[in-house]
């Protein structure tokens, strides 16, 4: 495996095999494998970013490599430089590792396969976060999963929010699939087409039957930025529509957990009481990303060892 550019195809080994890497490096947290030692990863970021980019700098150090985070905005790009070419010009520099988010859906892919060096999908626009997905579904099976080739088999998971511009909906929708959940999509109809179907997810606009005996809602976060349709209503209305709120929550399983990607919005999306509440796991969620991507980085990494044994 040379590149992670999107969940969508991978089989249920695939996925498992990820997590199953992430577990591992988890409980050697102190002590990490050093994978990654002579190894240099770019973190090429045209996007705002907390968590994602945090926490492959974090895993990169753990396995021993080393990690330079640049902001697109701050390197040649801006003075009309390709992506392709800016890293090319990486690769050339040394790094063998380019963790690239920027903005538009399947820019990564002429990249990727230009190039030697490894790249990684830290979201591509509206296209997919699969490190994300990654994440959400290690945390979905620490609670939730069962022993066995499709640990989510029956849950019903809610993706609930701006799934039409949301990429971490998309890469949960090929994953949720893949290891047998009921994935649905709750939102409103603007921001939740009935065509989504298509990625292989139930889609309701009725927020009290999408929340019904659910065993997992992930709550997305409305995107006003990508909104150039002025598609998105105020925050008020939106939470009074969609908001997820202690109330609304009673209507899942008493058990259901609440994941939330992040960046949240208070009383936009989310009730504070819900997203700091005891069925909370969004600051689980976080922890989890540096293991799981870790899990990313050394499985690429034995793909460059394998080369060149
Ligand atoms: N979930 C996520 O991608 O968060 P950041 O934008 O902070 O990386």
């Amino acid at each position: 495996m040379k590149d992670l550019l999107g969940l969508e195809g991978f089989s249920a080994n695939q996925i498992l095999r990820f997590l199953d890497a992430a577990e591992e490096l988890s409980a050697l947290r102190s002590s990490p494998p050093q994978l990654l030692s002579g190894r240099f990863a770019a973190l090429l970021f045209a996007e705002p970013s907390t968590r994602t980019l945090s926490s492959f700098w974090m895993a990169v150090q753990a396995l021993g490599g080393q990690a330079l985070p640049l902001a697109l905005q701050g390197s040649s790009v801006l003075k009309g430089e390709t992506l392709l070419d800016t890293c090319r010009n990486l690769q050339a520099v040394g790094f063998d590792l380019l963790i690239i988010r920027q903005g538009t859906a399947g820019a990564l892919g002429p990249v990727a396969e230009a190039l030697e060096a490894s790249v990684v999908n830290a979201g591509d626009g509206q296209g997919e976060h699969p490190t994300q997905a990654l994440l959400d579904l290690f945390t979905l099976r620490r609670h939730k999963g069962a022993v066995g080739p499709t640990p989510l088999e029956g849950l019903k998971v809610v993706l609930l929010g701006d799934i039409h511009h949301s990429r971490v909906a998309r890469s949960n929708a090929w994953g949720l699939k893949a290891l047998g959940a009921r994935a649905v999509f709750c939102g409103p109809p603007d921001l939740v087409p009935r065509e989504l179907a298509r990625l292989g997810a139930e889609v309701t606009w009725d927020i009290a039957e999408a929340l019904q005996d659910a065993d997992a809602v992930n709550v997305l976060r409305l995107q006003r930025e990508r909104h150039l349709e002025n598609l998105a209503p105020s925050p008020r209305d939106y939470f009074a529509a969609y908001g997820l709120t202690r109330e609304r929550l009673a209507l899942a399983k008493p058990d259901c957990i609440v994941l939330h990607p992040g960046p949240l919005n208070r009383e936009v999306e989310i009730a504070s009481e819900v997203a700091d509440g005891p069925r909370s796991v969004i600051l689980e969620q976080v922890s989890n990303g540096v293991a799981v991507r870790m899990a990313v980085l050394s499985r690429l990494s034995q793909r460059h060892e394998l080369a060149v044994s």
